[in-house]
């Protein structure tokens, strides 16, 4: 295809839209500038319309040719809720980007990615660089239902994936946990691990991964505003000291975090988050009862 990188047309317009489950939308997005530079680990945010709040999503994968980029987003909120509901052909107001540091691509051996719920989106980019650079990859994939698991054919053409489900829909019934510990006593405990989803999720990892000493990085996901160090709302505590994960990250020494602060910085604005979703829908069915 044939594109000027810094023309401004078309630009951040979703060329391509495609629904992965009831509340986890893929968008391909007109990024050029964006798509030249990005790596695994990089995170962009974005605004879907004017006054609309800044939210950071995962580069999920990016094609310099074509100028575009992938985002997979789940609506839990106002904010990602609107996000979905764009459609193919709209646009989403900036995005800004590529940020974060991305992580260290080397050969360690076997890798295991653990990714729960959207986290395996997140994963995906960074099992795919190590499985380039000629690692052997394992996943365990875990989400509430079979309904909410994402790119388990995309996981499984990288390498062995091993799927989990709180309710047995899917794969066992059980956690990532459970399947990781099953690794180890079979004596299969990888050279390194990734990890990214639920905190409570990766912080369980980490403690499992903790007796086998197995280095455990976990992408970190606070609370972030303007993405590049100015604000420090994305402080984390990592080996006792602050760091913030939106330029020092997002990816951390998972036995180094403090999964317990970070937990509880996530839930500080969890009841205004709670009434805006609760307007919005409100809101909405007011628009559509008028239609
Ligand atoms: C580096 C990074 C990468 C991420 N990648 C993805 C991804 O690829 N796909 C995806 O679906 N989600 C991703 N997230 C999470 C996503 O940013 C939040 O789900 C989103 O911000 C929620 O906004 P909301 O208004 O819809 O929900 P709200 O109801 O406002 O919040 C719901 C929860 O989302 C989190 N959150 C809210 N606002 C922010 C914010 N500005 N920054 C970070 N977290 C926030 C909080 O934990 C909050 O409790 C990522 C987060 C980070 C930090
Ligand atoms: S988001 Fe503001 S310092 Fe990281």
């Amino acid at each position: 295809m044939n594109h000027d990188i810094y023309s401004t047309e078309g630009l951040y317009k979703i060329v391509e839209k495609t629904e992965l489950s009831e509340t986890i939308s893929q968008h391909v997005i007109y990024a050029p500038l964006i798509a030249a530079k990005a790596k695994a680990g990089h995170f962009v945010i974005l605004r879907s319309r004017e006054g609309g709040e800044r939210i950071p999503v995962t580069l999920v994968d990016w094609n310099p040719e074509r100028g575009t980029v992938t985002l997979i987003i789940q609506a839990i909120g106002k904010s990602t809720t609107e996000m979905n509901a764009l459609k193919q052909g709209d646009s989403f107001l900036d995005v800004a980007g590529p940020l974060g540091t991305p992580v260290e691509i080397k050969n360690w051996g076997t890798v295991l990615g653990v990714g729960g719920g959207v986290g395996i989106a997140e994963l995906y980019p960074i099992a795919r660089a190590y499985k380039e650079a000629g690692n052997k990859i394992v996943s365990i994939l875990g989400a509430r239902n079979k309904g909410l698991l994402i790119l388990e054919k995309e996981m499984a053409e990288l390498g062995e994936v091993i799927v989990t489900t709180d309710d047995g829909s899917a794969g066992r019934k059980g956690l990532v946990t459970d399947a990781m510990n099953d690794l180890y006593a079979a004596g299969r405990g990888p050279d390194a691990i990734f990890t990214i989803g639920p905190i409570p999720m990766m912080k369980f990892v980490a403690l499992a991964s903790l007796p086998h000493k197995t280095p455990t990085f976990a992408s970190l996901n606070p609370v972030m505003l303007d993405g590049t160090g100015m604000c420090g709302g994305c402080r984390v505590e990592i080996g006792g000291k602050p760091k913030f994960a939106c330029v020092d990250g997002p990816m951390f020494d998972a036995h180094q975090t403090n999964f317990d602060a970070l937990l509880k910085r996530t839930a500080a604005y969890r009841e205004q988050e709670k009434e805006s979703l609760e307007r919005y829908a409100r809101d909405h069915q007011c628009r559509i009862g008028l239609h």
